[in-house]
């Protein structure tokens, strides 16, 4: 048999869920590995709640390490499909890394505002590396995000944040995945909330299928939000969020009403987690289920964690997603052990250093 020179027709999400994406013949096919992440049962986490059929969506077994390159597949493909010769997103850094890495795949320039400081280095290191033109804002996200919509709606630059309706349509498609691989929606779904499209996406993906009856129930969305950047929990945006899980340090979300809809519709809910909650989950994560995630994803476990007791989780399904890798933030990891126990290159110093003599 005569294999084809490229996988890129017959892979990945524009392909498998293309019935259910805004894909045209017109649409150019194409896949960096994104989509059919793995879903992976908890041990030890699951004991702690009180809850056997706890899983986690590792969303970031993505191609860049996160959730955004579901998205991004779609939001890139459209803009080809356009004529787009270059995209533009605000980001406190995930975007950024996949709009990068989808603008290169297809030979787009892309243009990346972060937050001047807030952004964690692995994620300019990808956005860097794959050539993206990265701007350091003088502000927050929300400043960022405010001023790329106004250059996207004065120059021919397709905009490539949730605001654009192709990334949520691209993000709905790990609802998709989830019902597939359980046989129907989880009870409930714990997951983070920054700027909101993702829990919006999440909602859609859930309601499609159910009224498609691939589904038999939709979940309760249970979305958190980090307590120094709680906009929606306190029904107002917050000027200078703050939180060590700086890819949801945002003030005034873009989907704020998606989310909420989401919430209200559900049954659900959209609550707060303190910093020191989240990192005492990100370690958990860590140390409990070999998870390394970053921290804004922790926040979720940690949602599940401190509303886990009042939920009654014992007979439910409940899926946390974990929407970005912990190696994009290495600082955050070494912060509390940057030091290393140094020792001789010697067998008995080593063997004392182990407590092993
Ligand atoms: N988790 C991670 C790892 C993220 O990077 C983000 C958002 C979220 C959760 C929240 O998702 O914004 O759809 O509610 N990151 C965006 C970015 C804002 O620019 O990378 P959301």
């Amino acid at each position: 048999m005569i294999s084809r020179p490229s996988n890129s027709a017959r892979e990945g999400i524009l392909h498998r869920y293309r019935d259910r994406l805004p894909v045209t013949d017109a649409t150019p096919m194409f896949y960096l590995g994104e989509g059919e992440t793995p879903l992976v049962l908890s041990r030890r986490l699951a004991e702690r709640v009180g809850c056997e059929r706890l899983y986690f969506k590792l969303e970031m077994c993505n191609p860049t390490g996160s959730f955004k390159d579901r998205g991004m597949v779609v939001a890139v493909a459209k803009a080809v499909e356009e004529g787009a010769k270059a995209v533009l997103c605000a980001s406190t850094g995930n975007t950024s890394a996949s709009a990068a890495a989808y603008a290169a795949h297809c030979g787009l320039d892309a243009f990346v505002l972060v937050p001047r400081g807030n952004i964690a280095r692995g994620k300019l290191a990808q956005a860097v590396a794959h050539g993206a033109r990265v701007l350091a804002i003088q502000g927050n996200f929300d400043a960022a995000l405010e001023i790329a919509r106004e250059i996207s709606g004065r120059h021919p630059v397709a905009m490539v944040n949730s605001i654009n309706p192709n990334r949520i349509q691209g993000q709905k498609t790990a609802a998709f995945e989830i019902v597939d691989a359980l046989g129907d929606a989880p009870d409930l779904l714990f997951i983070p909330v920054g700027n909101a499209g993702n829990i919006t996406a999440y909602w859609r993906g859930f309601v499609e299928y159910y009224q498609a009856e691939i589904a038999a129930r939709k979940p309760r969305m249970m979305g958190w939000q980090a307590a120094g950047a709680a906009p929606i929990v306190r029904g107002e945006p917050v000027e200078n969020p703050e939180t060590v899980a700086s890819a949801i340090r945002i003030g005034n979300p873009a989907g704020w009403k998606g989310a909420l809809a989401a919430s209200n519709e559900s049954g659900g809910a959209i609550d707060a987690v303190t910093d020191d909650e989240i990192m005492a989950a990100y370690h958990l994560l860590a140390q409990e289920e070999g998870i390394f995630a970053e921290p804004a994803s922790a926040a979720c476990v940690a949602g599940l964690l401190k509303a886990g007791p009042s939920l009654e989780l014992a007979e439910k399904t409940v899926v946390c997603i974990i929407t970005g890798h912990g190696l994009k933030d290495p600082e955050t990891a070494l912060a509390d052990q940057a030091e290393m126990t140094e020792v001789p290159a010697e067998l008995d110093a080593v063997e004392r250093a182990m407590a092993l003599t």
